[in-house]
C-alpha cells in the first residue's frame, strides 16, 4: 500500500540516513522531510536522493503549528518518524529555552498535528518518537539501561527529551494515538556536525589543532554506528509493538580519552604521519557542567523480540568514517568556516 511517512529532522546527522534509507527501500512511499534548517541541518546530506520520486523537503519550524497542519493535510500524513531536536548538550547548558521549544513544543506540536489529522482513525497510523539514552540519567562503573530504567535526565537536553518523550506516552494513554519511543545511545558516522566529539576531533587532527578533551577524559559512552541506527530505525517501524519502547545501542563502551586515542592512531595511519604525532594534539580543558559519567545501553529486547544486530563493529565504522570525512573535505570546510568558527571560539574559550 502506497503510504505517505513525514520524517523530521531529515536534514540533520541521523535524520539524512534515516530519509535515504526509506526513499531507497520504500519507492511506493512518499517520504516528506520536515526540517527548519537550523545550523544543524544540511541539505547537501541530501544530494544523491533529492531528485527522487517519492521524496519532498517542507522547509518548516516544528514550533509552528498551523503550518504543519497545513502540511499533514496535503499529503494526508499515515506516518512519523521524529528525529528534529536540538541535539547538543553543550548548547543546551547555553541557551536552553530553545531546547523547551524545539523539542518540548515541537513534539506537543506534531502529535496535535496526528491528532487533528487522523481523528480517530488510527488504522494503519504510527508515531514513532527518536528518543536518546540520555533520559535515564548517568550510570557509574556497573549495570545498564534497561527500558524500564526510571527517567532520570540531568542536562538542558536531556530534560527537554524526556519531557518530550513524556508527551508522548501521554497521548498514547489519553487519546490512543499509536506510538513508538526508541532512545539511542551515541551515534558517529558520516555527515555529524563537527560540534560533536568524533568528526570534531577528526577535523581538529587534520588540521593540526588540538583536540579538547573534557575533564579526565574518564566519561565513558556507547557507540553506534548511523546506519546501524537507521537501520534499528527501520525495523521498529515495520515490525515494532504500539506503545512500547525499544532501546538501541553498540554494546560498545569507550572512555572518552581511550577513543580519542584510538582514533588518533587511525589518523596517523590515514594521513601518513608517523605513530603518535596526532596523539600530541590532545589537550584536557574544562570539563562540561554536570557531566554525565557513564551511558550504557542494553538493547537484549531489540535484538531478541525484532532480531536487528549492528552491522559493523567499531573499528570497521570509525575507519570508515575516517575515510568519509577525508574524502568530503569541502563539506567540513564548507560547515565550519563562518558562524561555526564564532562557536569554536566561544566554547572552547570557556574552557
Ligand atoms: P542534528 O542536530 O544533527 O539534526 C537535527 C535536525 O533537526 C537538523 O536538521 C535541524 O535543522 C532540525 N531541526 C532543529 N530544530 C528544528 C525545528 N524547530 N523545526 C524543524 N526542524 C528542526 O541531530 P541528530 O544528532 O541527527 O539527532 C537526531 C535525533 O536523534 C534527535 O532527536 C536526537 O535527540 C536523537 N538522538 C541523537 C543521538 C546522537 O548521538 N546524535 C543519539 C540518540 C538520539
Ligand atoms: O547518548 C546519546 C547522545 O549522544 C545524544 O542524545 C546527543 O544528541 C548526542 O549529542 C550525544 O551526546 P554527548 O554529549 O554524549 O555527545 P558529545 O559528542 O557532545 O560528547 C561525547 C563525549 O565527549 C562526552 O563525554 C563529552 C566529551 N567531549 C565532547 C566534546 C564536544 C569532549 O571531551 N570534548 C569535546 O570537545
Amino acid at each position: 500500500m502506497n503510504k505517505t511517512i513525514v520524517i523530521t529532522g531529515g536534514a540533520g546527522f541521523i535524520g539524512s540516513h534515516v530519509v535515504r534509507q526509506f526513499v531507497s527501500n520504500y519507492p511506493d512511499h512518499t517520504i516528506v522531510n520536515i526540517d527548519k534548517l537550523t545550523y544543524a541541518g544540511n541539505l547537501e546530506n541530501l544530494r544523491d536522493i533529492e531528485n527522487q520520486k517519492n521524496y519532498r523537503f517542507e522547509k518548516t519550524d516544528i514550533v509552528l503549528q498551523d503550518e504543519l497542519n497545513e502540511i499533514f493535510n496535503k499529503y494526508k500524513v499515515q506516518g512519523v518518524i521524529h528525529l528534529a531536536a536540538e541535539s547538543h548538550v553543550d548548547r543546551s547548558i547555553e541557551n536552553p529555552m530553545d531546547f523547551v521549544h524545539t523539542n518540548v513544543t515541537g513534539t506537543v506540536n506534531l502529535l496535535n498535528a496526528c491528532l487533528k489529522q487522523w481523528d480517530n482513525d488510527y488504522k494503519g497510523k504510527l508515531f514513532y518518537h527518536i528518543s536518546t539514552d540520555e533520559v535515564f540519567g548517568s550510570l557509574n562503573r556497573e549495570g545498564y539501561f534497561v527500558e524500564s530504567t526510571p527517567y532520570d535526565p540531568k542536562s538542558p537536553y536531556s530534560a527537554s527529551k524526556a519531557s518530550s518523550d513524556h508527551f508522548v506516552r501521554a497521548y498514547y494513554n489519553t487519546y490512543k494515538i499509536p506510538v513508538i519511543i526508541s532512545n539511542c545511545s551515541n551515534n558517529y558516522g558520516p555527515n555529524q556536525f563537527p560540534e560533536k566529539l568524533i568528526p570534531l576531533s577528526v577535523n581538529n587532527i587534520k588540521n593540526n589543532r588540538p583536540i579538547p578533551v573534557y575533564g579526565k577524559g574518564e566519561n565513558i559512552r556507547d557507540w553506534l554506528y548511523v546506519i546501524d541506527h537507521a537501520r534499528a530505525i527501520d525495523t521498529i517501524y515495520h515490525h515494532g509493538k504500539k506503545g512500547q519502547t525499544y532501546n538501541i545501542g553498540g554494546n560498545n563502551e569507550w572512555k572518552n580519552i581511550d577513543l580519542i586515542q584510538l582514533l588518533c592512531k587511525v589518523m596517523d595511519k590515514k594521513l601518513g604521519r608517523k605513530e603518535g604525532t596526532s596523539e600530541k594534539l590532545i589537550t584536557f580543558v574544562k570539563d562540561r557542567a554536570g557531566h554525565d559519567l557513564r551511558y550504557a545501553i542494553d538493547s537484549s529486547k531489540l535484538r531478541k523480540e525484532l532480531g536487528w544486530e549492528p552491522s559493523v563493529t567499531f573499528e570497521q565504522g570509525l575507519e570508515m568514517t575516517v575515510d568519509w570525512y577525508l574524502k568530503n573535505e569541502g563539506w567540513i570546510n564548507r560547515i565550519t568556516s563562518g558562524k561555526y568558527e564564532t562557536y569554536y571560539e566561544k566554547q572552547y574559550k570557556l574552557r
